[in-house]
C-alpha cells in the first residue's frame, strides 16, 4: 500500500519598488546565490521552489517576480490573477521604498482576493538589513502596529546578501497559505 501524498501548486507574488531586492531574495531562496550586479527585471520573471513540507505534503511554490517599474504600468491586474500569497519588499535603507509599500498593498488588495473574497496573505520584507546598523529593531513596535493596521500577516527584516530570514519568511507565508486550503 502507498501513502496518499498531498501536492499543492501555489502562486506567490513578489512586489515592491525598483531595486529593493525582489529578484535577489528569490535567487537566494531558490538557487542560494547572490549578485551585487543590478539588472532590472522587465515585466515579470518566474522561479519555482519545491518544498518538502512534511512527510506527506509536497508544495510547488511558483514565484512571480514582478518588476518594480510595473507599479506605473497596467499589467499588475493580469499578473496578480489567482495568486494565493504575496511578499511586499522594501529597502530598509531607503525610506521612500517603505512609503510606497502602502500603494503596493492597496493595488494588490484591489486586484486579487481569495475565492471567498478575503485578501490574500501578505508578508512584508524589509530587505538589505546587512547595510543597517541595529536593523529595524528600534522600530519594532511601530512595525507591528503598521502591519496590523494594513493587514499584513507579518514582517521580517531580511538580507538576500547575508542570507538572513528569507527561509523563515517563506515558511511563515506558506504556513498561512496552507491554512486557507
Ligand atoms: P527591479 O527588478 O528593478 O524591480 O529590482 P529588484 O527589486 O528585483 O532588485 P534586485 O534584486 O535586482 O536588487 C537591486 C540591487 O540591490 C542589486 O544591486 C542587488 O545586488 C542589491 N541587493 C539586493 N538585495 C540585497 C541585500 O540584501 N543586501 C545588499 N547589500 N544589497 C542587496
Ligand atoms: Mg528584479
Amino acid at each position: 500500500m502507498t501513502e496518499e501524498k498531498k501536492e499543492y501548486l501555489f502562486k506567490v507574488l513578489v512586489i515592491g519598488e525598483i531595486g529593493v531586492g525582489k529578484t535577489s531574495v528569490i535567487k537566494r531562496y531558490v538557487h542560494q546565490i547572490f549578485s551585487q550586479h543590478y539588472r532590472a527585471t522587465i515585466g515579470v520573471d518566474f522561479a519555482l521552489k519545491v518544498i518538502h513540507w512534511d512527510g506527506d505534503t509536497l508544495i510547488r511554490l511558483q514565484l512571480w517576480d514582478i518588476a518594480g517599474q510595473e507599479r506605473f504600468g497596467n499589467m499588475t491586474r493580469v499578473y496578480y490573477r489567482e495568486a494565493v500569497g504575496a511578499f511586499i519588499v522594501f529597502d530598509a535603507t531607503r525610506a521612500s521604498t517603505f512609503e510606497a509599500v502602502n500603494k503596493w498593498k492597496n493595488d494588490l488588495d484591489n486586484k486579487v482576493t481569495l475565492p471567498d473574497g478575503r485578501n490574500i496573505p501578505t508578508v512584508l520584507l524589509g530587505n538589505k538589513i546587512d547595510q543597517m546598523r541595529g536593523g529595524l529593531v528600534s522600530n519594532k513596535q511601530q512595525m507591528d502596529t503598521y502591519c496590523k493596521e494594513k493587514g499584513f500577516a507579518a514582517w521580517f527584516e531580511t538580507s538576500a546578501k547575508a542570507n538572513i530570514n528569507i527561509d523563515e519568511a517563506a515558511k511563515f507565508l506558506v504556513g498561512k497559505i496552507l491554512e486557507n486550503e
